[in-house]
Order: C-alpha cells, then sequence, then structure tokens
C-alpha cells in the first residue's frame, strides 16, 4: 500500500516537472484536465506581488522612496540585495536535492519555489531601481548588475509560463509541440540561475571596485 502511494506521488512528480500527462494516473489526469486557471489562487497571488513589485521599482526609481539610507555601514538597498542574491544562490540548490528527497511535499516545495523567488526578486528589484535612478553626477558603470537583472527576470518569466502552462489549454491532453515547448522553456529556466552564479561574482567584484 506504502509503496503504491509512493510511486503514484512520484509519477505524480514526473508529471509536473516533465509536463508529460501521458504519464499520469487517471487521479492526477482528472486533476490536472479539471483545473481552471482562473480559478487558480496563485495565479491571482502571483500577480498582486507582481503589481507590488512594480509599484515598489517605480517608487525607488522615481525616489517617491528612500532606500538610500544606511544601516550599520552599508546602504539600505545594498542589504536588500545581499539578501536576495543570497537566497537565490543558496535556496536554489538546497530545494533541488529537497524535492528529490521527499517528493511527497512536491506542493510545498512548489509554493516555497514560487513564493520565495517572487520575494527574492522583489529584493533585487529595488536594489536594481535604485542604481539606475540614481543622478547623473553619481550614474554607475552599468554592466554586470544589468545582465544580473535580466536574468532573474528571464528566471520570473520563464517560471511563470511554465507554472501556469500558459503554452497549453488545460482541458486538452498536452500535444508533442506544447511538451517540446516545455522542454525549451525549462532549459531557459535553469541555464539562467546557472548564469546567476557567473554573473553575481563578478558583479560583487565590481561592486567591491576589485575589477
Ligand atoms: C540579482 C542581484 C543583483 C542585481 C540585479 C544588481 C543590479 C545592480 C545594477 C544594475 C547596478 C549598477 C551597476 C551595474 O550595472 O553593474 C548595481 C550596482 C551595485 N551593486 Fe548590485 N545587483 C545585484 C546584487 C548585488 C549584490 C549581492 C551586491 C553585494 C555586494 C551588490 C552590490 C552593488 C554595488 C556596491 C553597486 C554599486 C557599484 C557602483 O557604484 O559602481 N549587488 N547592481
Ligand atoms: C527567480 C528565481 C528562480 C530560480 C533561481 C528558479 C530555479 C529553478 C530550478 C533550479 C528549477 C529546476 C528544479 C528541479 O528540477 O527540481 C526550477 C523549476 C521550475 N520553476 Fe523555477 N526558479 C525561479 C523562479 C520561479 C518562479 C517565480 C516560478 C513560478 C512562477 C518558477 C516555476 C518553476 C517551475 C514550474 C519549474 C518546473 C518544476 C516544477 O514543476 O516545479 N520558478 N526553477
Amino acid at each position: 500500500m506504502k509503496l503504491a502511494q509512493t510511486m503514484i506521488v512520484q509519477i505524480d512528480c514526473l508529471c509536473h516537472v516533465y509536463m508529460n500527462e501521458r504519464l499520469c494516473p487517471p487521479m492526477v489526469k482528472e486533476r490536472v484536465s479539471g483545473s481552471s486557471r482562473i480559478r487558480d489562487p496563485h495565479l491571482w497571488a502571483f500577480l498582486a506581488i507582481v503589481v507590488i513589485i512594480i509599484y515598489l521599482s517605480v517608487a525607488v526609481f522615481l525616489r517617491w522612496i528612500n532606500v538610500s539610507f544606511r544601516v550599520e555601514q552599508y546602504l539600505f538597498s545594498h542589504w536588500m540585495s545581499w539578501i536576495g542574491a543570497l537566497y537565490l544562490a543558496v535556496v536554489t540548490p538546497v530545494a533541488y536535492v529537497l524535492r528529490r528527497r521527499y517528493p511527497r511535499r512536491l506542493q510545498l516545495f512548489r509554493s516555497v519555489h514560487m513564493y520565495g523567488n517572487l520575494l527574492a526578486f522583489m529584493l533585487t528589484s529595488i536594489h536594481f531601481y535604485q542604481q539606475i535612478g540614481r543622478s547623473p553626477q553619481a550614474y554607475p558603470r552599468l554592466g554586470t548588475g544589468v545582465a544580473q537583472y535580466t536574468m532573474v527576470l528571464t528566471l520570473v518569466l520563464t517560471g511563470f509560463i511554465q507554472r501556469f502552462r500558459l503554452f497549453q489549454r488545460l482541458d486538452v491532453n498536452i500535444s508533442s509541440r506544447s511538451r517540446a515547448f516545455a522542454g525549451y522553456l525549462r532549459t531557459l529556466h535553469v541555464s539562467s540561475i546557472i548564469a546567476f552564479y557567473f554573473v553575481i561574482v563578478l558583479h560583487i567584484l565590481h561592486g567591491l571596485r576589485i575589477t
């Protein structure tokens, strides 16, 4: 019985990870095809957080909100970038291992993945817009930070399309084209975090004026 339950959970994982509904047992398939995107509370929560991030970004860029005060010896906006980047760098590999070790907790991990990463994105956005909104006299030399932000943005966009399966209708079986597209998205998603690791090292060296 326990073995059967474990197998169902593992097949469930495969369905979600590889978007291959042919691998789903009937009960999982029913849940996949019966769900409606518009009734998914996570979709609305995602969009609400994105609206907050856009508001904060505009407010920081236009200096309606001041994030350039010091906490200890560093600017508040730099603390935001440290926390956000550290979260992405550390939690991503840890979550990768935990998901495989505890497949029954897949839903929990997916929620932590989406909300945690969105909050990290919010923190890095505050730092990014504080930097690109600096006065012309103190304008930074743009480079690694812009590349860094492009990667995080790509992660959020590709994550969003994957999570809510925007490339397929939910009430029909997935076509081979959609499955191939899901594979490309996943590759782009995962490779963006790998590129992130390379660039963050250069960016920190640049921030510390070492490069
Ligand atoms: C996803 C994470 C991050 C993003 C998107 C980001 C973005 C940016 C951007 C766009 C700039 C303007 C200069 C440039 O383009 O290189 C910048 C500058 C800076 N960042 Fe970041 N950053 C991130 C993480 C960090 C971290 C972890 C640190 C901690 C050391 C940091 C420290 C700095 C410093 C000190 C500057 C000022 C550099 C100067 O005045 O020339 N950033 N960041
Ligand atoms: C911004 C930072 C993010 C990073 C660093 C990141 C990283 C990753 C990694 C490494 C994987 C492969 C995980 C595995 O195979 O166990 C993955 C998968 C995935 N991510 Fe992200 N991600 C981010 C943001 C997001 C967001 C915001 C969403 C949703 C809106 C999302 C949705 C997904 C989905 C749907 C998968 C496929 C596996 C699954 O079913 O959960 N990601 N992500």
